[in-house]
């Protein structure tokens, strides 16, 4: 099997370089050893709408890492534009935020078709696609129509929002058509893949039974694989990062102090406003954690050009700084807050210095950060995971403390508590999440995909149904699929 990974966004392959966001550093491990080819932006764009798609390639692991430079004229459109103005805000249900323009939806599907013609050269005859994400709903389709017949599979890093929401999306009912060319699309969560079939459904009138999409063309599997990471290793990291020198200080400085850490983008379905009021809300609530509870917030900048980012940024500065001058002293720092990235191995010994993980996004489609936290602990001492029920990894980690990120009392309450539990509860607790997290790793996560998407011959023929005449273009998969039984 000849492999080829797509991404938006791609990882090089240094341990401690920052954070680059879930999905490039998630991949990383599994691709490096899988020995695919993975694709994705340099970064860099080039000028020349037409100019044919040049790959610079690095060795990546025993594969190899291919970015392109993508066309200047679209770039904008399609990145900061339709993709993170217009999808984004959607897939994460904030329809108030979306931005949306023709220009932008055209420049977005002209990446996508630029993309599906420099993905040509990477092609053999037992090549697989897996294309990643919400940057690239239409690059199968684009696939299609340059004659691809090789399986490809689309994975949703992000959580597929309610269908009142999806249809603010004024090209939505073309990107769920283009979307049916994968022959197989996994999402995060059950509650995403049935908002999808209910959106393929109702736009596009298709049936869907027990999770395959059957067009005139083909067939389409919906399935769900959570996403998860290799637990033991970063348990090991964060044993090891103990020692670094950012690592230690940050200990040295406590003073037998409790500390809560937050490690998020700077992005406004992460919840930091309503993190930050519940921190303010808990120490007025209950005076004695003055000087016994802190908070080390990391926020990394991301999508600076973006307004609804630029707009956050102040507003989370300007709230940090109020209460900090509400409850700090001249010798004490309620909230130290960071805007800058680490690489995974610093986190990993950050996190295990914190007695509470706080992870309370709006929406998150999965959010590593909460394995991660869980991760780092030590089993003797473990530290507590405070979630939000919005986020997919609250599907599984139920044994963490589940908040409403809404409630801010609430989760001033849970902090508290989650400051204060007894060691035998936190060690039950962690047992139980760890559990969990070695069965669901990001290499099964990545065997289950490939296998899914491969598993095409031992599908039984189904009956063909006619297409309601909205539905008469719609590209299909070439390949028979079996029911949703993924997860
Ligand atoms: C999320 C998305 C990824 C994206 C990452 C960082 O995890 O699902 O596709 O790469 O955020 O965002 P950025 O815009 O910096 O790539």
């Amino acid at each position: 099997m000849n492999l080829v990974v797509v991404s938006n966004r791609v990882a090089r392959g240094k341990a401690n370089e920052p954070m680059t966001g879930g999905l490039a550093a998630a991949l990383l491990p599994v691709v490096e050893n899988s020995g695919a080819v993975w694709v994705g932006s340099s970064g860099r764009v080039r000028d020349g709408a037409q100019a044919e798609p040049i790959a610079q390639i690095e060795q990546l692991g025993q594969g190899a890492l291919a970015l392109l430079d993508l066309p200047a004229a679209h770039y904008a459109g399609y990145y900061e534009g339709f993709a993170n103005s217009a999808l984004w805000p959607a897939l994460h249900s904030r329809s108030d935020l979306i931005r949306v323009s023709q220009d932008d939806y055209n420049s977005y599907r002209e990446v996508n078709s630029f993309v599906a013609r420099a993905l040509l050269k990477f092609q053999k005859q037992d090549t697989l696609f897996w294309i990643q994400d919400y940057h690239f709903l239409s690059l199968g389709a684009e696939l299609r129509t340059l004659g691809v017949k090789s399986p490809i599979g689309f994975f949703l890093h992000t959580p597929w929002p309610a269908r009142s929401v999806i249809d603010s999306v004024p090209n939505h009912r073309d990107l769920v058509t283009a979307m049916l060319a994968y022959d197989l699309i996994g999402f995060q969560t059950e509650d995403d893949r049935e908002n999808f079939a209910a959106c393929v459904r109702a736009d596009l009138g298709l049936q869907v039974r027990n999770g395959v999409v059957t067009s005139r063309h083909g067939r389409t599997r919906l399935a769900v694989f959570p996403i998860g990471i290799d637990a033991d290793k970063f348990a090991q990291q964060a044993a090891k990062a103990a020692s670094h020198p950012d690592v230690s200080r940050l200990r040295r400085s406590l003073h037998g102090e409790k500390l809560a850490i937050g490690v998020d983008r700077l992005d406004y379905s992460k919840g930091l406003v309503n993190r930050i009021n519940a921190f303010d809300r808990m120490w007025s609530v209950h005076p004695t954690l003055l000087r016994a509870a802190s908070l080390l917030q990391i926020a990394t900048p991301s999508r600076e050009s973006i307004e609804a980012y630029g707009n956050l940024q102040s507003e989370v500065a300007r709230l940090v700084s109020e209460v900090n001058g509400r409850h700090g002293e001249v010798d004490w720092t309620p909230i130290r807050y960071l805007n800058k990235g680490y690489g995974q191995g610093v986190l990993a010994g950050l996190y295990r210095s914190a007695q509470v993980g706080v992870v309370t996004p709006l929406h998150d489609g999965m959010n590593l950060v909460a394995k991660e936290y869980v991760a780092a602990q030590s089993p003797v001492d473990p530290g507590v995971l405070v979630l939000s029920k919005f986020a997919g990894a609250a599907n599984e980690l139920d044994a963490a403390l589940l908040v409403n990120p809404h409630d801010i009392d609430g989760m001033a309450r849970t902090i508290a508590m989650a400051l204060s539990m007894p060691l035998n509860e936190r060690r039950m607790r962690h047992q139980i999440l760890m559990t969990k997290l070695r069965r669901h790793s990001i290499q099964q996560w990545f065997a289950d995909f490939l296998d899914a998407l491969q598993d095409d011959g031992a599908h039984e023929p189904v009956e063909v149904e006619p297409l309601p005449a909205a539905s008469a273009g719609l590209l299909g998969s070439r390949f028979m699929s079996s029911t949703a039984r993924y997860h």
